[in-house]
């Protein structure tokens, strides 16, 4: 099955694959040609961010690919499966105009054939406390779904957003401990004009919610600003926990770690210093991170 999609005012055709057979013969071809590949792995309902994720594949690659799969086995019984978005059709065109070559858009039963039973669970300094706490089998099924994308398309790099930063340790600690020959790509946030991180959840903000939602931004602003001046982390980060919570936000945590072990500082000379905030406003769980 190969579908080209005409869409989009640049006529641009992305190809849309299904089974991993066919994704692994087309990725097959163009590496034959010589074309290095990159891949940008997702769950569809695609923004700016994604854009900025095809668009920095194209600095390293000249096949610059895109899945599109909302993994089952990343999501607790208790949260937004069954309604997390799936505009499809959009997303193909958003992929087109983005000059996105081809697209694996695979059925749950083609990710999880009947029998399919391995999970890979990782461990290390990236299981750092965070939503590994709060969101206990979410970093199981990322990593298992990663690893299963990565294995099938056998890229030459991968790129994730900085956004998911605890996300983007975890892969690339799978990647190392299972030796999969591919670069991990970090590729930096991008914010609505307010400061909210762009993240196809913001969807779910009601007109009220979406006008409060931008305080997760602003406070670890405020918090960076504080440590720059010489407060404590932990008292910056306590502001700010209790900064959200006045404003009616669920605060999982806002909390200041080492930026690549992930570990608890305490003085601002333990850095390079990340900043880390989950929080629930209304039913809608938001995450943020940005560099002190
Ligand atoms: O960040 C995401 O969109 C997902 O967790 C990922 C990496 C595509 C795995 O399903």
């Amino acid at each position: 099955l190969k579908i080209a999609s005409s869409l989009g005012k640049s006529d641009a055709m992305t190809a849309v694959f299904k089974t991993v057979a066919e994704w692994r013969e087309f990725l097959g071809a163009r590496r034959k040609k010589g074309q290095r590949i990159a891949l940008v792995p997702t769950m569809g309902a695609l923004h700016e961010g994604h854009v900025s994720l095809i668009n920095l594949g194209k600095q390293h690659a000249q096949c610059v690919v895109a899945t599109i799969f909302v993994n089952p086995t990343q999501f607790a019984a208790n949260e937004d499966f069954s309604r997390y978005p799936r505009p499809f059709e959009a997303d193909l065109t958003k992929l087109a105009a983005a000059g996105c070559d081809a697209v694996f858009v695979p059925s749950v039963e083609e990710m999880y054939p009947p029998g399919d039973a391995t999970r890979i669970t990782v461990a290390g300094p990236a299981l750092a406390k965070l939503d590994d706490v709060f969101r206990p089998t979410h970093f199981d099924g990322v990593a298992t779904v990663v690893a299963k994308l990565l294995l099938q398309a056998m890229p030459d790099g991968a790129i994730f957003g900085e956004k998911d930063w605890q996300q983007l340790a975890v892969i690339r600690q799978m990647v190392r401990d299972l030796m999969v020959p591919v670069a991990i790509i970090g590729a930096p946030t991008l914010r609505a004009a307010d400061g909210l991180a762009l993240s196809s959840r913001n969807m779910y903000l009601s007109s009220s919610e979406r006008a409060k939602a931008p305080a997760i931004h602003q406070c670890l602003q405020n918090a960076a600003a504080a440590i720059r001046n010489g407060v404590a982390p932990g008292a910056a980060t306590a502001e700010a926990t209790h900064a959200l919570r006045s404003l009616g936000f669920a605060v999982d945590y806002v909390t200041a770690r080492h930026a690549t072990s992930l570990q608890p500082v305490t003085h601002a000379d333990e850095g390079p210093i990340r900043l880390l905030a989950a929080a629930k406003i209304g039913t809608t769980r938001l995450i943020d991170t940005i560099g002190v």
